[in-house]
Order: C-alpha cells, then sequence, then structure tokens
C-alpha cells in the first residue's frame, strides 16, 4: 500500500515537473532566435536537468532501499528450518527442524510453528513451479516465494502474531490450482 502510495507521488511530482519545466521553456522563449542560441541554451538547461534527477534519484534510493526484503533475509540468523514442497495440488510442510536437522515436532500432525523465531522456509517443488504465499487471518500477504523444481529459495521469516496462517498457491499451476491451499499455526 504504502510502496504504491509513494509511487504515486513520485509520479505526480514527476508530471508536475514536466509541466512546469515545460512552461518555463515556453515563457523563456523569444520569437526570433538563432538556432544556435537555442541550442546552447537547451544543453544548458538539459545539463541542469539532469543534476537535478540524478538528485532526486539519490534521494529516492537512499530514502528507499533499506526496505527492500533482500537486507532482512541476511541479517537474521534463522533458529528454524521448515521445509516446503508444492505438488499438483497440494503442499508438504514440515518436519520442522532445529539448525542442526533434529525434527521439532514428532509424526505428522497438524503444522505448528513458533512464534517469534526466525525461520527459513526451504521452498521447493516436485513437479512444476508452484507460488509459495503465506497470508494472514485478515487475508493479507505475509511472505512470499516461487517454489521451483530443482531450486531451493530460502525465505527467512518470523512471526510476531499468534494465529492461523493460510498457505496459497500463488502461480497457475493447472486445474486444481485454486485448491492448492493449507494452513499453519503459529504459537
Ligand atoms: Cu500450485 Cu498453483
Amino acid at each position: 500500500m504504502m510502496a504504491i502510495l509513494i509511487a504515486g507521488i513520485v509520479m505526480l511530482v514527476g508530471v508536475i515537473a514536466i509541466f512546469l519545466i515545460t512552461g518555463w521553456l515556453i515563457s523563456g522563449a523569444k520569437p526570433v532566435e538563432s538556432a544556435e542560441s537555442v541550442t546552447a541554451r537547451l544543453y544548458k538547461v538539459r545539463g541542469r536537468y539532469f543534476l537535478l534527477l540524478m538528485a532526486v534519484l539519490v534521494i529516492m534510493l537512499s530514502v528507499t532501499l533499506s526496505n527492500l526484503p533482500y537486507r532482512s533475509q541476511v541479517a537474521v540468523e534463522p533458529e528454524y528450518i521448515v521445509p516446503v514442497s508444492g505438488r499438483i495440488w497440494y503442499w508438504e510442510i514440515g518436519p520442522i527442524q532445529d539448525r542442526d536437522g533434529n525434527p521439532l515436532q514428532a509424526g505428522s500432525g497438524p503444522m505448528v510453528l513458533p512464534l517469534g523465531k526466525p525461520l527459513e522456509f526451504q521452498v521447493t517443488a516436485e513437479d512444476v513451479n508452484h507460488g509459495f504465499g503465506v497470508y494472514d487471518e485478515a487475508g493479507q500477504l505475509i511472505v512470499q516465494t516461487q517454489a521451483m523444481p530443482g531450486y531451493v529459495n530460502k525465505l527467512v521469516h518470523t512471526f510476531t502474531e499468534p494465529g492461523e496462517y493460510h498457505v496459497l498457491c500463488m502461480e497457475y499451476c493447472g486445474i486444481a490450482h485454486h485448491s492448492m491451499v493449507t494452513t499453519i499455526t503459529v504459537e
């Protein structure tokens, strides 16, 4: 939501800037002017405009770059490993393990994940590409990554709210794609 808002504001500012610059160029134009002087003046404006754009770019990057998810993925050491495998058309999740590979949960009961612990989902697929998306009770997407055959995508996440979370497939994978849903409990 925030990203869309920022993108909208940036676009609006950009459009207004284009209008202002165009207006300024038009208002400053003299009726008779040689091609050389016009060229020279425009080149000067272009140089300034370029510097302005670079300044805007640097400011925007420095403000927003830290919000990219990549940093949070390397900054946190996961405490538990959660294997995830997508198949047509269901999810296989678990067994959850500690970092030495010891299973935390015996048997194949309902998936329960610990609250407040950094978890590393190791996401893959057995057959075709799937999309691993975790949604909270309100239907808000919390984390997601692709589930691809032959690859293990690592996704680190710490649940901060207990409750029921829904895992949905986020990539069309065939006739029963919509039923590729499961629930995990966080407590
Ligand atoms: Cu699996 Cu869509």
